[in-house]
């Protein structure tokens, strides 16, 4: 099969329109990150999109809707503070988890009585839904546990010959994927961090908690998806505290000693402290949602230029960082260093 990347056009969207409705799977844009689009209601469609990916099979899918979409078609009950969410946040970066059975495939939401639906704003995302004007479930774009892609050429690179069209919708501004939000409860409660932060939502509907998995007690898991190891860039990878950037600096140059391509990622008030040293350094940019656009593309240039990222975090830790460290995090390990 080959691919195509196309700009989202009256054709394109024709053509990703046929698409789905014969059962395949179509690569589209959304604000977050690029996501791997079938048919909600098609079992095969859903299954093709598990298969594609090496998705897990317990990790639940995300459905996505354009933003004149009946609602009530896919889900069982609203909670009362759901409509002041969607005033607030929608179109955009935040997913709602609803009560919900069997209104989908049963294999989106992988037994669990709930269904993820999100509404993004992407202009381009929501041609395609329109167009299609079915909910469409996608997860990000990338090959399970790969780095997610925010740009046309990074879904290129992990399914090129997988997927028969691409919508090219640009680079993706957000960076980071949807605020996952579970209202099934009387307090929302955050599943994944992202863009709407828990201090927005506070801010709209007066309480908002956040979910800490017991990795012990993993049957009970209610978000599955937060347990795996995920972004993960295909070099190594590293990192160090924010105010570990000596222990970072003695590290890379023990790794340099050793003829290792090593590349460091950090904030941009940190990059003078790197540069000049026989490493490259990549600028994750200064303020959260730069650092958030900026970090899956960064990553993914990680493993083209270097056998080793250091990563160092950024010294803000809250708002939109947690979103940024949650990823950043789970990409790179932490090391430890025996202090002499
Ligand atoms: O920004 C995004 O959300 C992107 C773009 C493409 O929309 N999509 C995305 O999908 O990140 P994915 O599949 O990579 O991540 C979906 C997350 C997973 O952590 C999954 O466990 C959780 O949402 N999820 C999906 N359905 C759920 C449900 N019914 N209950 C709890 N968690 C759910
Ligand atoms: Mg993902």
């Amino acid at each position: 099969m080959t691919t195509k990347i196309e700009r989202i056009c009256p054709q394109s969207l024709a053509e990703a329109k046929e698409i789905i409705k014969q059962g395949g799977v179509v690569a589209m844009p959304t604000e977050t990150v690029y996501g791997l689009g079938g048919n909600a209601f098609d079992d095969n469609a859903v299954k093709k999109i598990f298969e594609i990916k090496g998705r897990p099979s317990n990790n639940p899918l995300i459905a996505h809707v354009h933003l004149d979409y009946d609602l009530s078609k896919i889900i069982d009950y609203d909670p009362p503070y759901a409509q002041k969410l969607r005033e607030a946040f929608l179109p955009g970066p935040l997913t709602l988890v609803y009560p919900s059975k069997n209104r989908v495939s049963p294999f989106v939401s992988c037994g669990l009585d709930t269904l993820a639906v999100r509404i993004p704003s992407h202009a381009g995302a929501q041609a395609f839904l329109k167009e299609v004007d079915i909910p469409i479930v996608a997860p990000s774009a990338n090959i399970s546990k790969h780095v997610s892609p925010t740009s046309a050429k990074h879904v290129f690179d992990d399914f090129n010959g997988k997927i028969p069209l691409i919508l090219d919708g640009g680079e993706c501004e957000g960076g980071i994927e949807s605020t996952v939000l579970d209202i099934t409860g009387e307090i929302p409660l955050i599943l994944r961090p992202g863009l709407i932060t828990r201090e927005m939502i506070v801010k709209v509907v007066g309480a908002c908690e956040e979910y800490i998995p017991d990795l012990e007690k993993d049957e009970k898991v209610k978000s599955p998806g937060v347990l795996y190891q995920h972004y993960t860039p295909r070099c190594q990878a590293f990192r160090f505290a924010s105010e570990r950037v000596k222990d970072a600096k003695n590290h890379i140059n023990q790794e340099l000693e050793k003829n290792k391509k090593v590349a460091v990622l950090c904030e941009r008030e940190l990059v003078k402290e790197f540069e000049n040293n026989g490493v490259a350094v990549l600028d994750l940019g200064n303020t959260p949602a730069e650092m958030a656009a900026r970090l899956y593309g960064l990553l993914r240039e990680a493993e083209d230029i270097c056998e080793l990222l250091i990563a160092v975090e950024p010294k803000e830790q809250n708002g939109v960082m947690t979103g940024v460290l949650n990823r950043l995090r789970r990409a790179c390990q932490e090391v430890e260093i025996k202090q002499n």
